[in-house]
């Protein structure tokens, strides 16, 4: 892309947007009474316009029908989760049938490694990223524990090499090779929060399955903001949060996905409840599960209505934008904001940050991570409006959304940073 370092071509940029109206669909935030550059979309995405109106719509069907509006035509909440998989399917490349919307993302994982995690014999190795979100490592730790195994005899950790930040392919690679007759499950970040490393999710995969293994990813960085194709890529299991890139809102509903192969698999063991249980029978209150023949047979309870509505606000607006069109402007507009880093990289005297997120990988996150002071260069951004968030101990996050973010607030950003650092 040929970029040149000025307001005038960040301003020309965004005038050739196609997708520059949808920013004002979104609820920007201000700081110090002005409004504020939001790049923290890796963390809880803006606030659609229309999830208000999605709420009310759902209050007023709740005062309207009561519990009768499950079934009522006009809001049938019995078939709000079908419509969402349906539309949160392209996103991750799955078949809607491969989607439960569900839970959180940390108990959706339990879910899935209770059904998936299924040691045998000298398998009983799970292989992960070391630095993994603590919540994935508490899980882990605690399903190994759960079933009486001592973690560090089961866990393999793959790490970046002696001085890098981020892990080399060849090594996740590597080891799954050398342990491929213990390895039970292969289960990586799609996306690691930290770095904002991209793992090739297809290779790994593939690998994992040579090596006799299952693969499974936590896909909270990852969805919404990267391209995924789980259901070409063989992924076995999946989940991820969907109130980051997918902006459902603080503590939203959380999704999994299970590919179709495993659906009809009564041999694998799962944790039931009734909203699992398939449709048809599900009011006739038997004792015996009967699991649905899809992603959703992994579900336990009655799905929280008002947590599928802001949601559905969400997806809507992916829907009118169209994926490809975000992934499209997701990779210009990081490709401007890595174009810029340059530019301040070339222009500082001494190195007071460095880019630990891998530049040829197009997420929306870059992470810089500060040689010194760097809770005060933070905190300075805060000062000018720009909101990035930070963590420890070295590391601020950014990342530009293509919904609501401006190729001139990555301008901006870019003249703030060249006053704190150069
Ligand atoms: C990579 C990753 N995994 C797991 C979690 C935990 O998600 P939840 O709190 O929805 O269970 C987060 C939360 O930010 C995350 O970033």
């Amino acid at each position: 892309m040929n970029f040149q370092a000025s307001l005038e071509h960040a301003l020309q940029l965004d005038r050739n947007d196609p997708l520059r109206k949808f920013q004002q669909d979104f609820l920007h935030p201000k700081v110090n009474d002005r409004p504020g550059i939001y790049f923290l979309g890796n963390s809880l995405g803006l606030q659609p316009k229309s999830a208000s109106l999605k709420i009310q719509e759902v209050l007023d069907q709740w005062s309207a029908h009561g519990v009768e509006a499950f079934f009522e035509p006009g809001s049938s909440w019995t078939g709000y989760h079908d419509r969402l998989t349906t539309k949160m399917a392209p996103i991750v490349g799955a078949k809607p049938h491969e989607i439960s919307i569900q839970n959180a993302l940390t108990v959706n994982l339990h879910l899935l490694f209770a059904s998936f995690y299924r040691p045998s014999g000298k398998r009983t190795k799970i292989l992960c990223e070391s630095g993994a979100f603590p919540s994935d490592q508490y899980m882990i730790d605690s399903h190994l524990r759960q079933r009486g195994s001592e973690p560090r005899d089961h866990l393999l950790e793959v790490s970046p090499r002696q001085g890098e930040e981020t892990i080399l392919m060849e090594d996740i690679l590597d080891m799954i090779e050398s342990h491929r007759d213990e390895l039970a499950l292969v289960f990586l970040g799609g996306v690691n929060y930290y770095t904002g490393q991209l793992f090739d999710i297809g290779l790994i995969t593939q690998a994992a399955h040579e090596a006799g293994a299952l693969a499974g990813f936590d896909l909270a960085h990852a969805a919404g903001n990267i391209p995924l194709h789980l259901h070409d890529w063989n992924v076995d299991f999946a989940a991820w949060c969907n109130y980051k890139y997918l902006n459902g809102g603080p503590g939203a509903i959380g999704s999994l996905y299970v590919h179709e192969r495993h659906h009809g698999n009564s041999s694998i063991p799962r944790l039931a409840g009734w909203w699992g249980n398939e449709q048809s029978t599900r009011f006739l209150m038997e004792p015996i599960f009967r699991p649905e023949g899809h992603a959703s047979g992994w579900q336990l309870s009655t799905p929280p209505i008002l947590l599928l509505a802001t949601l559905e606000a969400s997806l809507d607006l992916f829907l009118d934008a169209g994926w490809e069109n975000l992934c499209v402007k997701q990779n210009k507009l990081t490709s401007w904001l890595w174009f810029l880093l340059d530019e301040l990289n070339r222009k500082q005297l001494r190195q007071v940050v460095r880019y630990i997120t891998p530049r040829q990988e197009k997420g929306c996150q870059v992470s810089l991570l500060t040689l010194e002071n760097g809770t005060a260069l933070h905190s300075a951004l805060s000062d000018h409006g720009i909101m990035t968030d930070w963590r420890e101990p070295d590391v601020i996050r950014m990342a530009p959304v293509p919904f609501y973010n401006s190729y001139e607030q990555i301008w901006h950003t870019y003249e703030v940073l060249s006053g704190l650092i150069t």
